[in-house]
């Protein structure tokens, strides 16, 4: 019996109203609109008001991805949250999300990757379904980045912000939908980029000591590995699909610097244009930014029926992953 066609039916997307240009945060910390869009083509990013929190965005999105894909709540039967941003240990966004949502016949669990959560989570996703245990899988990138944030520490403030995009996952027509992936990981990296005193980690020396729980972040090395992992992951993906780099319509990264991109591009020898960026309207949205790209393209009519995509992620742990895709859904 061949293997069913899984792939992306439903597409939807949540951003907080509140945005916050690089102007704005030349009162915050010590630089500039031009710094910032130079290094890394950020412009302007969403942040989460008070009151507003993860869970509100990602039930949000969800419920556009399935009205999108045309079925009704009841028929998805297990919610991913892909996240590097929970909005608590326990319990995980995902039982949130089910709870705003209603979404009472899913199983939910979070997915931490994570920026890599949602390359990720794509595989998992297709996994399952091909196994024939699912019918529809949500799975949504949600990050409220901006909650973890050092604001007095100009070399992370200025990259972050909050977001969630998600996607059901289902039957496609045959030969549509996700093709393969290529995920990997590397932990000696670990000390990279990581929010160092958080989960069982805390240490209280005396209690009501206040805790920072912050990114802190090696940019120069994490630059450097993503821009080593995005062609490798690439490579590896085409090789193990029997595609040619050439028959790729668009690569859709994980939005983190532009520069990165567009260095990856170079040495794919491939155009900027075929990567497709979207980093400064939102800055960096981890797990969400992939969804987010492809909510976009959806919405703009770039997405033809067919046409062969990379969605690539890199992010803290260290991880990486890929995912070739044949697009099913247009609008
Ligand atoms: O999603 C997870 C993955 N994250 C990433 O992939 C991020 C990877 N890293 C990067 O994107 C870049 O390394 C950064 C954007 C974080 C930094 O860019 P850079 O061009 O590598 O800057 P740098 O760290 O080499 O710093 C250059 C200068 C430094 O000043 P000095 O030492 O030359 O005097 C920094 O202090 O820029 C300074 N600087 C800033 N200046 C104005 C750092 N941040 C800022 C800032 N505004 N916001």
């Amino acid at each position: 019996m061949s293997k069913k066609s899984v792939g992306i039916t439903g597409i939807g997307a949540s951003l907080p109203k509140k945005i916050v240009t690089n102007k704005d945060l030349e009162s915050v910390v010590d630089t500039t609109d031009e710094w910032i869009r130079k290094r890394t083509g950020i412009e302007e990013r969403r942040v989460l008001e008070v009151g507003q929190n993860l869970s509100d965005l990602g039930a949000q999105a969800g419920k556009d991805a399935i009205s999108s894909a045309n079925i009704s709540v009841d028929e998805i039967d297990m919610i991913i949250v892909a996240t590097g941003s929970p909005e608590l240990i326990w319990p995980s966004t995902a039982c949130l999300v089910q709870q705003k949502m209603g979404a009472n016949s899913a199983a939910a669990f979070d997915l931490q990757a994570a920026c890599t959560g949602f390359t990720y989570g794509i595989d998992i996703a297709c996994q399952l379904l091909s196994s024939g245990g699912y019918k529809n899988i949500l799975l949504i990138g949600a990050e409220a980045m901006t909650r973890y944030v050092d604001w007095s520490d100009r070399s992370t403030c200025v990259l972050f912000g909050d977001g969630a995009a998600a996607v059901v996952i289902g039957e496609v027509e045959e030969g549509l939908g996700i093709i393969s992936s290529d995920l990997g990981a590397d932990g000696n990296g670990s000390d990279l980029l990581e929010i160092p005193n958080s989960g069982s980690a805390i240490t209280h020396d005396k209690l009501g000591d206040v805790i920072d729980q912050t990114i802190k972040m090696n940019g120069a090395d994490v630059f450097k590995f993503a821009v080593r992992v995005i062609p490798a992951t690439i490579e590896s993906l085409l090789n193990k699909s029997g595609v040619m780099l050439e028959d790729i319509s668009l690569i859709v990264p994980h939005q983190a610097n532009k520069r990165i991109t567009y260095s990856a591009a170079e040495k794919l020898g491939i155009s900027k244009e075929v990567m497709v960026s979207n980093i400064s309207k939102y800055g960096n949205t981890g797990a969400a930014s992939i969804p987010l790209a492809l909510f976009g393209l959806e919405n703009e009519g770039r997405l033809e029926k067919g046409d062969l995509i990379i969605t690539v992620g890199f992010g803290a742990g260290l991880t990486w992953g890929s995912n070739l895709i044949k697009w099913s859904k247009t609008s």
